[in-house]
C-alpha cells in the first residue's frame, strides 16, 4: 500500500524516487489525473482528495527525513569553540597620529589648552607678526611655498601663537600641532611636515623664565619618551623669541636636537595687543615627525607618508 510505502520509506533518496514513481511526468497519479475527464463527479472528488492526501504524506516524511539527517550531521560536526577564529584585519592608528594623541594627552595634563590655525596663512600671522617683516634675513631660513595672491603654506606652527593670543589676549597657556609646508625633501625633511608649538606668557611677577622652559620639556620628553632624559641648552637665534635657544636631548651616546624656543620677543606680544611691560613667557616648536620618528626606531621620515603599511602595521599597536 502506497501511504504505507511513504511512511516507512528511511532514505530521502528513495523517498524521492517513489515520489517522481507517482508524481512525475508517467508518474500513477499523474497519468490519472489526466484521465479525470472520463470519471463522474464522485470519483473526481475522490480523486483529488487522495492526490492531496499524498501529496501531504511526502512532504511530512520529507520533513521528518531532513530533521533526522540535520540532527546526524550535527552529532556528527563537533564545534570547537576554543578554536581560534578568523584573523580579523583591523586599521591601525598612524604613529604620527598616535604619537600625538599622546603628546596631546600630555601637554593638556600639564594646563596647555590645544589650539590650530589654517594652512594657508596670511604674511602677517606666518611671518611679520613674528617679528620677521618684509626683507627680514631670517624669511631665508625657511623655503616658502608662496601661493599667488601673496599668501603662503604655513612654514611654521608659530602663526599659531599670534592667533591664539589675537584672540585669547594674556594670560594664556596653548599648544598646537599642525602641518607645516618648506620646499625640502631628503631622508630627515619633507615638503609636508608636522610641528608642535607651545606657548606660556603669564603675569612679570610670575617670572616665567628659561629654566621653566627646560623643566617644562623635561617633564614632556621623560613622559613621551617613557624615561628620564637629559636635555642641554645651545643659543640659538630666532627673531620671535629673545633670547632664543636650542634645546638637545641625550639619546644613546649622542646629542640630539630636540627643540627650539626661547622667551617670547616683545614685538611679538605688542603685535598682539600684550603689554610687554606687563607680560612675559617663552615659546617652543619642534618638528613632530622627527619626535615620531625617534620613538618608533625610524631613519626615513619619508617612511611616515610612502603608504607602506606593512610597518604601520608592525609598530605595535
Ligand atoms: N618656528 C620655528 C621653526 O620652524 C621653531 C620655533 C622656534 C618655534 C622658537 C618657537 C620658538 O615657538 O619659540 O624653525
Amino acid at each position: 500500500m502506497l501511504k504505507e510505502k511513504i511512511k516507512n520509506i528511511e532514505s530521502l533518496e528513495e523517498l524521492q524516487e517513489l515520489y517522481t514513481s507517482v508524481f512525475g511526468k508517467n508518474g500513477t497519479m499523474t497519468v490519472r489525473l489526466k484521465d479525470m475527464k472520463n470519471l463522474n463527479n464522485d470519483e473526481r472528488a475522490e480523486l483529488n482528495r487522495e492526490n492531496t492526501e499524498l501529496r501531504e504524506l511526502f512532504k511530512s516524511r520529507q520533513d521528518e527525513l531532513e530533521l533526522v539527517a540535520m540532527n546526524a550531521s550535527l552529532a556528527k560536526q563537533k564545534l570547537d569553540v576554543t578554536l581560534d577564529g578568523e584573523p580579523e584585519n583591523r586599521g591601525t592608528l598612524h604613529p604620527v597620529t598616535q604619537s600625538f594623541k599622546e603628546a596631546v594627552a600630555i601637554f593638556e595634563s600639564m594646563g596647555y589648552t590645544l589650539w590650530t590655525g589654517p594652512e594657508i596663512e596670511d604674511d602677517w600671522h606666518n611671518f611679520t607678526a613674528l617679528n620677521t617683516p618684509a626683507h627680514h634675513p631670517a624669511r631665508d631660513m625657511q623655503d616658502t611655498f608662496f601661493l599667488e595672491n601673496g599668501n603662503v603654506m604655513r612654514t611654521q606652527t608659530s602663526a599659531i601663537q599670534i592667533r591664539a593670543m589675537e584672540k585669547l589676549g594674556a594670560p594664556i597657556k596653548i599648544f598646537a600641532i599642525g602641518n607645516c609646508y618648506r620646499k625640502e625633501l631628503d631622508a630627515t625633511h619633507s615638503a609636508m611636515f608636522d610641528q608642535l608649538e607651545g606657548l606660556y606668557v603669564d603675569k612679570v611677577e610670575k617670572n616665567i623664565n628659561l629654566s621653566d622652559l627646560l623643566g617644562t620639556m623635561r617633564v614632556f620628553a621623560s613622559k613621551f619618551f617613557g624615561r628620564d632624559v637629559d636635555l642641554r641648552i645651545r643659543p640659538s637665534y630666532f627673531p620671535f623669541t629673545d633670547p632664543s635657544i636650542e634645546i638637545d636631548m641625550k639619546w644613546g651616546d649622542r646629542w640630539l636636537e630636540l627643540l627650539c624656543g626661547g622667551m617670547v620677543h616683545p614685538n611679538v606680544l605688542r603685535n598682539c595687543g600684550i603689554d610687554p611691560e606687563k607680560y612675559q613667557g617663552f615659546a617652543f616648536g619642534f618638528g613632530w615627525d622627527r619626535l615620531a620618528m625617534l620613538k618608533y626606531g625610524l631613519n626615513d621620515i619619508r617612511a611616515f607618508t610612502d603608504g607602506d603599511i606593512r610597518w604601520l602595521k608592525n609598530s605595535g599597536f
